[in-house]
């Protein structure tokens, strides 16, 4: 039985004193309920204050990004091992974000995006400082009009999980979130995050075995809100919700977490 977890994904939002009485709506809405895995991913920057805030809570934390290596010359980059020391259990890893799906271009029309094999090392990394990266994956609408859905799954999958080895693979948590579904109030249908969601665990089958890959939790992510986590969370491969907008909202994020709890019968 995989246990629910339903995460919010700050993006860069919120000033210190917003991210606080964020925090404290949230620690309030929850009421001390450890039903399902609930955390938060602030920037960067608010990691050391959300620890503190969260301190005798239920709620746990993620980053949002991190980078590969232990040390250097990385302007302006953390570590995994710096992330951790703030206390995360989480690091967000390959969001959309940050990939090259759809990144800004530079002069020579590259984009500047993270591709898979600099996520693998970051999935290294995080594992390394016994934390648990969030994967996440998902196709553009592009993509999915040109039927290109599954494809672009699997080889997101085979290319950013390629550095996680079988003894922690069941740790990994995973995020489908099609990008088309992002900040855009489209969400995917139910029947279409199953089949997707049923395909990325088809995956971890083949690259893990079946104990392992039923064992992973995968969330969906894109413009998930309280009226529609219900049916979202109600799909067998669904294991709970990465959430952007609604996440920036004591009661909206709150609202989703009891309706993965209902969804889920817990
Ligand atoms: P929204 O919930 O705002 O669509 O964002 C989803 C997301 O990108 C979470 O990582």
């Amino acid at each position: 039985m995989r246990k629910p977890f339903v995460a919010g994904n700050w993006k860069m939002n919120l000033d210190l004193a917003g991210a606080r009485s964020l925090v404290a709506g949230i620690v309030e809405g929850l009421g001390g309920s450890s039903k399902i895995d609930v955390a938060i991913c602030p920037p960067s920057i608010y990691l050391f204050p959300m620890a503190k805030a969260i301190v005798e809570s239920t709620v746990a934390m993620g980053a949002q990004n991190c980078w590969s290596a232990p040390s250097g010359a990385f302007t302006g980059e953390v570590s995994a091992a710096m992330v951790k020391e703030t206390g995360c259990r989480y690091v967000i890893l390959g969001h959309s974000e940050r990939r090259n799906t759809i990144g800004p271009r530079d002069s020579n029309g590259n984009i500047a995006g993270e591709s898979n094999d600099m996520i693998a090392a970051k999935v290294r990394a995080v594992f390394d400082n016994e934390m648990i990266p969030i994967v996440c994956v998902g196709e553009t609408l592009a993509q999915r009009d040109a039927n290109e859905t599954e494809s672009v799954l699997t080889s997101q999958l085979a290319g950013s999980l390629a550095s996680v080895k079988a003894e922690e693979a069941s740790k990994l948590v995973v995020a489908y979130e099609p990008v088309w579904a992002i900040g855009t109030g489209r969400t995917a249908t139910s029947a279409q995050a199953q089949a997707a969601h049923a395909h990325i665990r088809g995956q971890l089958v083949e690259r893990f075995g079946a104990d392992v890959a039923n064992a992973i939790r995968i969330q969906y992510g894109g413009s998930v809100k309280p009226d529609n986590a219900r049916e979202l969370m109600s799909c067998p491969d669904v294991d709970g919700a990465l959430v952007g907008g609604a996440s920036l909202k004591p009661a909206d994020f709150v609202g989703i977490i009891n309706e993965t709890i209902q969804a889920k019968d817990l």
